[in-house]
Protein backbone atom coordinates (compact mmCIF):
# COMPACT_ATOMS: atom_id res chain seq x y z
CA UNK A 1 0.00 0.00 0.00
CA UNK A 2 0.83 3.58 -0.67
CA UNK A 3 3.10 4.75 2.24
CA UNK A 4 0.41 8.27 2.37
CA UNK A 5 -2.69 6.25 1.49
CA UNK A 6 -1.46 4.07 4.73
CA UNK A 7 -0.80 6.94 6.93
CA UNK A 8 -4.44 8.59 6.27
CA UNK A 9 -6.02 5.05 7.08
CA UNK A 10 -4.53 5.40 10.85
CA UNK A 11 -6.45 9.09 10.80
CA UNK A 12 -2.82 10.57 9.84
CA UNK A 13 -2.36 10.94 13.79
CA UNK A 14 0.92 8.78 13.45
CA UNK A 15 1.58 9.89 9.99
CA UNK A 16 5.05 7.61 9.55
CA UNK A 17 3.46 4.42 10.59
CA UNK A 18 3.53 3.49 6.75
CA UNK A 19 6.28 5.21 5.59
CA UNK A 20 9.10 2.71 3.92
CA UNK A 21 12.36 1.68 5.92
CA UNK A 22 15.23 -0.32 5.10
CA UNK A 23 14.90 -3.83 5.99
CA UNK A 24 17.19 -3.61 9.00
CA UNK A 25 15.98 -1.06 10.72
CA UNK A 26 12.14 -1.90 10.76
CA UNK A 27 12.00 -3.81 13.53
CA UNK A 28 13.76 -1.00 15.63
CA UNK A 29 12.31 2.43 17.26
CA UNK A 30 9.26 3.49 17.35
CA UNK A 31 7.87 2.46 13.94
CA UNK A 32 9.02 -1.04 14.91
CA UNK A 33 7.21 -0.80 18.10
CA UNK A 34 4.08 0.54 16.29
CA UNK A 35 4.69 -2.54 13.83
CA UNK A 36 4.70 -4.73 16.88
CA UNK A 37 1.36 -4.40 17.78
CA UNK A 38 -1.04 -7.02 16.99
CA UNK A 39 -2.90 -5.83 13.89
CA UNK A 40 -6.55 -6.10 15.50
CA UNK A 41 -5.38 -3.57 18.45
CA UNK A 42 -5.51 -0.99 15.63
CA UNK A 43 -9.52 -1.10 14.69
CA UNK A 44 -10.35 -0.46 18.49
CA UNK A 45 -7.72 2.31 18.79
CA UNK A 46 -9.23 3.93 15.63
CA UNK A 47 -13.09 2.66 15.37
CA UNK A 48 -15.25 5.78 14.94
CA UNK A 49 -18.28 5.17 16.03
CA UNK A 50 -19.53 5.20 20.24
CA UNK A 51 -16.76 6.44 22.70
CA UNK A 52 -13.91 8.52 23.21
CA UNK A 53 -11.01 7.42 20.71
CA UNK A 54 -7.29 7.39 21.55
CA UNK A 55 -6.46 10.24 18.72
CA UNK A 56 -9.31 12.19 18.61
CA UNK A 57 -12.66 12.66 20.38
CA UNK A 58 -15.82 11.74 19.44
CA UNK A 59 -17.38 14.02 16.51
CA UNK A 60 -19.51 16.56 18.49
CA UNK A 61 -21.98 18.41 16.39
CA UNK A 62 -25.70 19.15 17.25
CA UNK A 63 -27.61 21.10 14.34
CA UNK A 64 -30.05 22.70 17.00
CA UNK A 65 -27.05 24.55 19.08
CA UNK A 66 -24.45 26.25 16.07
CA UNK A 67 -21.55 28.11 16.26
CA UNK A 68 -22.09 31.15 18.01
CA UNK A 69 -21.17 32.74 14.54
CA UNK A 70 -24.42 30.97 12.74
CA UNK A 71 -27.22 32.35 15.62
CA UNK A 72 -29.25 34.80 13.77
CA UNK A 73 -29.64 37.85 16.05
CA UNK A 74 -25.94 37.80 17.25
CA UNK A 75 -24.58 41.08 18.66
CA UNK A 76 -23.42 43.00 15.41
CA UNK A 77 -20.10 44.46 17.48
CA UNK A 78 -19.01 40.80 18.76
CA UNK A 79 -19.53 39.12 15.50
CA UNK A 80 -17.43 42.26 13.99
CA UNK A 81 -14.62 41.68 16.51
CA UNK A 82 -15.00 37.80 15.60
CA UNK A 83 -14.40 38.00 12.10
CA UNK A 84 -11.85 40.26 12.72
CA UNK A 85 -9.92 37.82 15.22
CA UNK A 86 -10.78 35.36 12.31
CA UNK A 87 -8.69 37.45 9.94
CA UNK A 88 -5.97 37.68 12.03
CA UNK A 89 -5.58 34.61 12.73
CA UNK A 90 -5.95 32.97 8.81
CA UNK A 91 -3.44 35.92 8.18
CA UNK A 92 -0.60 35.15 10.70
CA UNK A 93 -0.79 31.49 11.65
CA UNK A 94 -1.14 30.70 8.00
CA UNK A 95 -4.60 30.25 6.75
CA UNK A 96 -4.30 32.48 4.30
CA UNK A 97 -0.86 31.05 3.05
CA UNK A 98 -1.87 27.91 3.07
CA UNK A 99 -5.31 28.50 0.91
CA UNK A 100 -2.48 30.60 -1.39
CA UNK A 101 -0.01 27.61 -1.91
CA UNK A 102 -2.89 25.31 -3.51
CA UNK A 103 -4.28 28.03 -5.58
CA UNK A 104 -0.36 29.06 -7.14
CA UNK A 105 -0.23 25.02 -7.45
CA UNK A 106 -3.64 24.92 -9.56
CA UNK A 107 -3.01 28.69 -11.53
CA UNK A 108 0.48 27.13 -12.45
CA UNK A 109 -1.58 24.55 -14.26
CA UNK A 110 -3.62 26.39 -15.94
CA UNK A 111 -3.51 28.30 -18.93
CA UNK A 112 -2.95 32.39 -17.89
CA UNK A 113 -6.86 33.10 -19.13
CA UNK A 114 -8.98 34.92 -16.39
CA UNK A 115 -9.43 32.39 -13.34
CA UNK A 116 -13.00 32.43 -11.94
CA UNK A 117 -13.21 31.34 -8.42
CA UNK A 118 -15.74 30.63 -6.23
CA UNK A 119 -15.55 30.56 -2.07
CA UNK A 120 -18.04 28.80 -0.36
CA UNK A 121 -18.51 30.05 3.50
CA UNK A 122 -16.63 33.17 2.49
CA UNK A 123 -16.73 34.53 6.57
CA UNK A 124 -15.51 38.28 6.23
CA UNK A 125 -13.50 37.22 2.27
CA UNK A 126 -10.27 37.97 3.78
CA UNK A 127 -9.18 34.83 2.06
CA UNK A 128 -10.71 35.61 -1.78
CA UNK A 129 -8.71 39.40 -1.07
CA UNK A 130 -5.43 38.11 -0.48
CA UNK A 131 -6.01 35.79 -3.56
CA UNK A 132 -6.58 39.04 -5.46
CA UNK A 133 -3.77 40.67 -4.02
CA UNK A 134 -1.76 37.72 -5.47
CA UNK A 135 -2.98 37.90 -8.63
CA UNK A 136 -2.68 41.66 -8.49
CA UNK A 137 1.25 41.18 -7.79
CA UNK A 138 1.31 38.55 -10.60
CA UNK A 139 -0.68 40.18 -13.09
CA UNK A 140 -3.12 37.34 -13.09
CA UNK A 141 -6.91 37.85 -13.44
CA UNK A 142 -9.12 36.21 -11.46
CA UNK A 143 -12.55 36.85 -10.51
CA UNK A 144 -14.06 35.46 -7.11
CA UNK A 145 -17.63 35.03 -6.21
CA UNK A 146 -17.70 34.52 -2.59
CA UNK A 147 -20.90 33.21 -1.48
CA UNK A 148 -22.06 32.89 2.40
CA UNK A 149 -25.61 32.51 4.06
CA UNK A 150 -25.34 34.94 6.85
CA UNK A 151 -26.51 38.37 5.58
CA UNK A 152 -24.57 39.93 8.73
CA UNK A 153 -21.35 38.51 7.62
CA UNK A 154 -21.95 39.09 4.00
CA UNK A 155 -22.32 42.88 5.19
CA UNK A 156 -19.40 42.96 6.54
CA UNK A 157 -17.64 40.88 3.71
CA UNK A 158 -19.10 43.46 1.39
CA UNK A 159 -17.62 46.55 3.41
CA UNK A 160 -14.13 45.20 3.70
CA UNK A 161 -14.37 44.54 -0.14
CA UNK A 162 -15.09 47.68 -1.08
CA UNK A 163 -11.40 48.72 -2.96
CA UNK A 164 -11.77 44.67 -4.54
CA UNK A 165 -13.96 44.71 -7.44
CA UNK A 166 -12.98 41.00 -8.54
CA UNK A 167 -15.09 39.96 -5.77
CA UNK A 168 -18.66 39.56 -5.70
CA UNK A 169 -20.96 38.80 -2.97
CA UNK A 170 -24.03 36.26 -3.08
CA UNK A 171 -25.92 35.00 -0.30
CA UNK A 172 -26.51 31.47 -0.46
CA UNK A 173 -27.29 28.45 1.27
CA UNK A 174 -24.42 26.08 0.76
CA UNK A 175 -26.20 22.98 0.71
CA UNK A 176 -28.81 24.55 -2.18
CA UNK A 177 -26.34 26.25 -4.70
CA UNK A 178 -28.22 27.73 -7.60
CA UNK A 179 -24.91 27.70 -9.81
CA UNK A 180 -24.93 25.24 -13.34
CA UNK A 181 -22.25 22.22 -13.85
CA UNK A 182 -18.99 23.48 -13.98
CA UNK A 183 -19.69 27.16 -13.57
CA UNK A 184 -16.22 27.73 -11.84
CA UNK A 185 -12.26 26.88 -12.75
CA UNK A 186 -11.64 26.67 -9.53
CA UNK A 187 -14.31 26.17 -6.14
CA UNK A 188 -12.73 26.56 -2.38
CA UNK A 189 -14.51 26.37 0.91
CA UNK A 190 -12.24 27.08 4.09
CA UNK A 191 -12.84 25.98 7.94
CA UNK A 192 -16.62 25.87 6.77
CA UNK A 193 -17.20 21.77 6.49
CA UNK A 194 -17.70 21.35 10.09
CA UNK A 195 -20.79 23.93 10.47
CA UNK A 196 -22.31 20.98 9.34
CA UNK A 197 -24.04 17.57 9.50
CA UNK A 198 -22.34 14.96 8.04
CA UNK A 199 -25.17 14.49 5.47
CA UNK A 200 -25.06 17.92 4.65
CA UNK A 201 -21.43 17.60 4.09
CA UNK A 202 -21.88 15.46 1.48
CA UNK A 203 -24.17 17.54 -0.45
CA UNK A 204 -21.52 20.31 -0.40
CA UNK A 205 -18.85 18.48 -1.29
CA UNK A 206 -20.85 16.53 -4.09
CA UNK A 207 -22.23 20.13 -5.26
CA UNK A 208 -18.24 21.60 -4.96
CA UNK A 209 -17.42 18.80 -7.30
CA UNK A 210 -20.06 19.51 -9.75
CA UNK A 211 -19.54 22.97 -9.97
CA UNK A 212 -15.43 22.30 -10.79
CA UNK A 213 -14.67 22.89 -14.51
CA UNK A 214 -10.83 22.30 -13.12
CA UNK A 215 -10.50 21.58 -9.66
CA UNK A 216 -11.26 22.21 -6.20
CA UNK A 217 -9.75 23.01 -2.78
CA UNK A 218 -11.52 22.06 0.66
CA UNK A 219 -9.11 23.11 3.76
CA UNK A 220 -10.74 22.66 7.14
CA UNK A 221 -9.91 21.93 10.97
CA UNK A 222 -8.61 17.97 11.80
CA UNK A 223 -10.56 17.21 14.71
CA UNK A 224 -7.82 15.68 17.27
CA UNK A 225 -6.67 16.22 20.65
CA UNK A 226 -4.07 18.25 19.49
CA UNK A 227 -6.14 20.50 17.18
CA UNK A 228 -8.06 20.27 20.44
CA UNK A 229 -6.00 21.31 23.19
CA UNK A 230 -3.53 23.79 21.02
CA UNK A 231 -6.80 25.51 19.64
CA UNK A 232 -8.08 26.03 23.58
CA UNK A 233 -4.51 27.12 24.45
CA UNK A 234 -4.41 29.85 21.88
CA UNK A 235 -8.27 30.74 21.96
CA UNK A 236 -8.16 31.40 25.80
CA UNK A 237 -4.44 33.30 25.45
CA UNK A 238 -4.75 35.42 22.38
CA UNK A 239 -8.32 36.00 22.18
CA UNK A 240 -10.78 38.42 24.22
CA UNK A 241 -13.67 37.76 21.00
CA UNK A 242 -15.93 35.68 23.03
CA UNK A 243 -17.51 34.26 19.87
CA UNK A 244 -13.89 33.15 18.90
CA UNK A 245 -13.73 31.68 21.77
CA UNK A 246 -16.12 29.35 22.21
CA UNK A 247 -16.38 29.13 18.43
CA UNK A 248 -13.08 27.84 17.92
CA UNK A 249 -13.57 24.67 20.57
CA UNK A 250 -16.91 23.67 19.40
CA UNK A 251 -15.45 24.23 15.52
CA UNK A 252 -12.86 21.61 16.72
CA UNK A 253 -15.20 19.02 18.33
CA UNK A 254 -17.36 19.24 14.87
CA UNK A 255 -14.29 19.37 12.47
CA UNK A 256 -13.81 15.51 10.78
CA UNK A 257 -10.91 13.25 10.74
CA UNK A 258 -8.58 12.68 7.52
CA UNK A 259 -10.70 9.35 7.60
CA UNK A 260 -14.00 10.65 8.06
CA UNK A 261 -13.21 13.01 5.55
CA UNK A 262 -12.01 10.96 3.04
CA UNK A 263 -15.36 8.76 3.25
CA UNK A 264 -17.66 11.53 3.22
CA UNK A 265 -15.88 12.69 -0.11
CA UNK A 266 -16.08 8.94 -1.30
CA UNK A 267 -19.97 8.94 -1.01
CA UNK A 268 -20.26 12.25 -2.64
CA UNK A 269 -19.03 10.71 -5.32
CA UNK A 270 -15.82 12.77 -5.73
CA UNK A 271 -12.93 10.62 -7.63
CA UNK A 272 -9.17 11.55 -7.86
CA UNK A 273 -9.01 13.56 -4.51
CA UNK A 274 -6.59 13.39 -1.64
CA UNK A 275 -6.32 14.86 1.37
CA UNK A 276 -2.84 16.01 3.09
CA UNK A 277 -2.47 16.90 6.53
CA UNK A 278 -1.58 20.30 7.66
CA UNK A 279 -0.25 22.58 9.95
CA UNK A 280 0.98 20.39 12.60
CA UNK A 281 -1.72 17.88 11.51
CA UNK A 282 -4.01 20.63 12.94
CA UNK A 283 -5.75 20.92 9.31
CA UNK A 284 -5.83 18.98 6.46
CA UNK A 285 -6.48 19.76 2.53
CA UNK A 286 -8.79 17.89 0.23
CA UNK A 287 -7.81 18.64 -2.99
CA UNK A 288 -9.35 17.45 -6.88
CA UNK A 289 -8.91 18.33 -10.15
CA UNK A 290 -11.29 17.69 -12.97
C1 LIG B 1 -15.62 29.74 10.17
S1 LIG B 1 -16.36 30.67 8.89
C2 LIG B 1 -15.14 30.48 7.59
C3 LIG B 1 -14.80 31.80 6.98
C4 LIG B 1 -13.68 31.74 5.94
N1 LIG B 1 -13.98 30.85 4.86
C5 LIG B 1 -12.35 31.35 6.59
O1 LIG B 1 -11.72 30.39 6.14
O2 LIG B 1 -11.94 32.04 7.52
C6 LIG B 1 -17.69 29.63 8.31
C7 LIG B 1 -18.65 30.38 7.40
O3 LIG B 1 -19.65 29.48 6.93
C8 LIG B 1 -20.86 30.20 6.84
N2 LIG B 1 -21.99 29.26 6.86
C9 LIG B 1 -22.37 28.46 7.88
N3 LIG B 1 -23.47 27.77 7.53
C10 LIG B 1 -23.78 28.16 6.26
C11 LIG B 1 -24.81 27.79 5.34
N4 LIG B 1 -25.75 26.87 5.65
N5 LIG B 1 -24.80 28.36 4.12
C12 LIG B 1 -23.87 29.28 3.79
N6 LIG B 1 -22.88 29.67 4.60
C13 LIG B 1 -22.84 29.11 5.84
C14 LIG B 1 -20.84 31.10 8.06
O4 LIG B 1 -21.72 32.21 7.92
C15 LIG B 1 -19.37 31.51 8.10
O5 LIG B 1 -19.16 32.70 7.41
Amino acid sequence: MDARRDCFSRDGALFFVGMEMPESKRAFGLNGWLRSIPPFIWPALFASGSGTRLFAPRRRFDPGSPELMDRPGMDRALLREELQTLEYFNRHAGGHWLVLQYVKRFAASHPPASLNILDLGTGAADIPRALVAWARQNQRSLTITAVDGNPEMLEFAREAGRDWPEIQFEQHDLRALPYARGSFDLVLCSLTLHHFTTADAVTILHQIHQLARGGYIVNDLRRNWLTLWTTAFFARTLSRSPIFRNDALQSCRAAFTVRELRALAEQAGLSNFQIEPHQALCRMVLTGRK
